[in-house]
């Protein structure tokens, strides 16, 4: 039987095609956009209508007389799966706005006794609800024939906006959830006496063409490690498979090597919390946290942390552990730092253990709060090698961030141990610790001091990076290509465009 691992549907970027005829890319706006009768013809060849996202506050319009159930809009605001199910929605709603040159905003407003009128903004007026690899080539091809600004969007958070354009046209992979298991997956193409992998197959965005990083990275590595084969729809329209033994060179674009295997272990998770009563205690601690973590990765614990003046809040990962080795491993850095700290209520730990992966996960992440804000960051990986030779460097700089940093840590252990060249991404990941991420573009400066050769995890990263090209893709960038049709803000050839990527320069 043949199956893929994941069953790649787009790819949006880093595909060697065609290149462009006209210089400016048609928007929604203009007289060149496509017919009425140009999209009853693309609807005829989808499986699902046409959709027309909209600006989720519309249903709060006219504010005399509300379109729709304006309340319920309001009450999910923080309500990410909310957001996730509307084509129109982005998690992170400044970018539902799009700002002109002279500053006015086009948006739909959440708050209407501001009294500004409902209009569109960022958000594209039409697009395809891609259901099968058929959706996804009739859309690709329809955008290609027609010079649209196409954008993907898919599910879950996007720091860039690069799944909305004001005038473009929307491909919305949301709905492409078939998860199917494979016990003994073989690659296409693989030799006879190859091994076999027991797989998923499943719909994939811009998560795992990041790297696709979590808290159990340390233990089995980045996705991009553990994909063992992709297919996907070119900016022909054409369906391709790339893995170890086809298309390899995409395979290399798209990822990285390895083989994952799927168990019911056990999960532990340690929780800590800390207030600081002098500067001198928090460089202590923070000091003696970073100098925990490259080991901690080493035996697979991965996390976050979050760092508002005055504060540790620190949360830890581990799979296949008990809450006793989990207290053996924590124990030195909890007796220094309970030395430091000198009242007790000022420490707290909560070692918790879970049946499972899926059990944690539902206890910490399946949480709303965390959407509907407005975002944007400035992050830097952070090295490993200075984490373990001068903690103290890390911790002044995370600690030099002006209004708290948040580290993610999600490197070092097994994400080193792959081959940097094994996959298109930036090499600057195999040496990393985790990612810093600040709120203040002035931060950059003190971040960069602790981070190898300046990289970052471009799915969490500033939108006004001063060069991209290093930052997001370090070495690799050079091997990478792009086709016309793929474009996303900082992506690659993205600097062959204007800046909003309608116009070649
Ligand atoms: C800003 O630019 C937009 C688009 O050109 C225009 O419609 C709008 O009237 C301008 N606003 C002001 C205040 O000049
Ligand atoms: C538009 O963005 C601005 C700044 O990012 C924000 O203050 C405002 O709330 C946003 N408006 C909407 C409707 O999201
Ligand atoms: C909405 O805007 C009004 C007028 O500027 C302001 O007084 C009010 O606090 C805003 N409401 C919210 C929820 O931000
Ligand atoms: C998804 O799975 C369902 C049920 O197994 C199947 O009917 C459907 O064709 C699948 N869709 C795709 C796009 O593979
Ligand atoms: C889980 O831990 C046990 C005992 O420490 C070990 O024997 C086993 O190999 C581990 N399994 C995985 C998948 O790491
Ligand atoms: C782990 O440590 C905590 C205190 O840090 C303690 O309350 C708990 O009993 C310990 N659990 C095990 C299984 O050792
Ligand atoms: C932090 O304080 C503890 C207890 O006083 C001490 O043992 C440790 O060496 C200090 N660590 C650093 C990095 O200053
Ligand atoms: C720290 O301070 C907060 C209030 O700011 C309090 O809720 C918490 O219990 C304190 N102690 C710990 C260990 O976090
Ligand atoms: C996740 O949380 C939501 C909202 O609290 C709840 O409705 C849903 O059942 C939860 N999911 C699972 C799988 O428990």
């Amino acid at each position: 039987m043949k199956s893929h691992w994941l069953q790649f549907l787009i790819a949006a970027c880093l595909i060697h095609l065609t290149s462009a005829q006209t210089t400016c890319k048609c928007l929604s706006f203009q007289p060149c956009w496509p017919s009425a009768s140009d999209f009853s013809n693309l609807a005829s060849r989808l499986s699902q209508p046409l959709i027309r996202p909209t600006p989720p506050a519309s249903a709060c319009y006219p504010p005399s007389h509300p379109s729709g159930d304006c309340t319920d809009v309001l009450a999910h605001l923080d309500d990410g799966p909310w957001h996730d199910n509307l084509p129109g929605a982005m998690q992170s709603i400044n970018f539902e706005n799009f700002t002109f040159d002279n500053e006015t905003i086009n948006a739909c407003h959440y708050n209407t006794t501001l009294g500004y009128p409902c209009d569109q903004g960022n958000i594209p007026i039409i697009g395809v609800d891609a259901r099968t690899v058929g959706d996804i080539q009739a859309g690709v091809s329809f955008a290609a024939k027609h010079n649209l600004k196409l954008v993907i969007k898919n599910t879950g958070h996007d720091y860039l906006g690069r799944s909305m354009t004001r005038g473009g046209f929307m491909l919305w992979t949301h709905n492409l959830k078939n998860i199917t298991y494979n016990e003994c997956f073989v690659q296409d193409g693989a030799p006879s006496n190859s091994p076999t992998y027991q797989a998923l197959t499943l719909g994939a965005g811009g998560w795992i063409l990041g790297g696709g990083h979590s808290p159990l990275s340390p233990s089995y590595g980045l996705v991009i490690d553990n994909v063992l084969q992709f297919t996907l729809v070119l900016a022909s329209g054409e369906h391709v498979t790339a893995n170890a033994y086809q298309n390899e060179d995409l395979f290399w674009a798209l990822r990285g090597g390895g083989g994952g295997t799927f168990q019911w272990l056990p999960f532990t998770s340690f929780s800590l919390s800390v207030n600081f009563s002098t500067p001198d205690i928090v460089q202590n601690v923070t000091t003696e946290y970073f100098a925990m973590l490259p080991e901690l990765s080493n035996a697979g614990w991965g996390g976050f942390a979050f760092m508002p003046q005055g504060k540790l809040l620190a949360r830890f990962f581990a799979s296949n552990e008990s809450l006793v080795q989990g207290n053996a491993t924590f124990s030195s850095f909890l007796a220094s730092a309970q030395a430091a700290v000198p009242n007790p209520q000022d420490f707290g730990v909560f070692p918790e253990s879970f049946p499972s992966f899926y059990d944690a996960y539902l206890a910490f992440f399946n949480v709303t709060g965390q959407v509907g804000g407005t975002n944007e960051f400035v992050s830097r990986l952070v090295s490993l090698e200075i984490a373990k030779d001068q903690p103290e460097k890390v911790s002044k700089a995370a600690l030099g961030v002006s209004n708290g940093v948040t580290f993610i840590f999600v490197a070092g252990g097994a994400v080193s141990r792959a081959n940097p060249d094994s996959a298109g991404l930036n090499p600057a990941w195999r040496e990393a610790l985790g990612l810093l991420v600040s709120d203040a573009a002035s931060d950059l400066e003190v971040l960069d001091t602790v981070s190898p050769n300046s990289g970052t995890y471009f799915n969490e990263a500033s939108l006004y990076e001063k060069d991209f090209k290093t930052t997001f893709f370090g070495s690799h960038y050079a091997q990478l290509n792009n086709d016309d049709l793929f474009l996303v803000a900082e992506g690659v050839g993205s600097d062959d465009w204007d800046k909003s990527l309608i116009c070649r320069l």
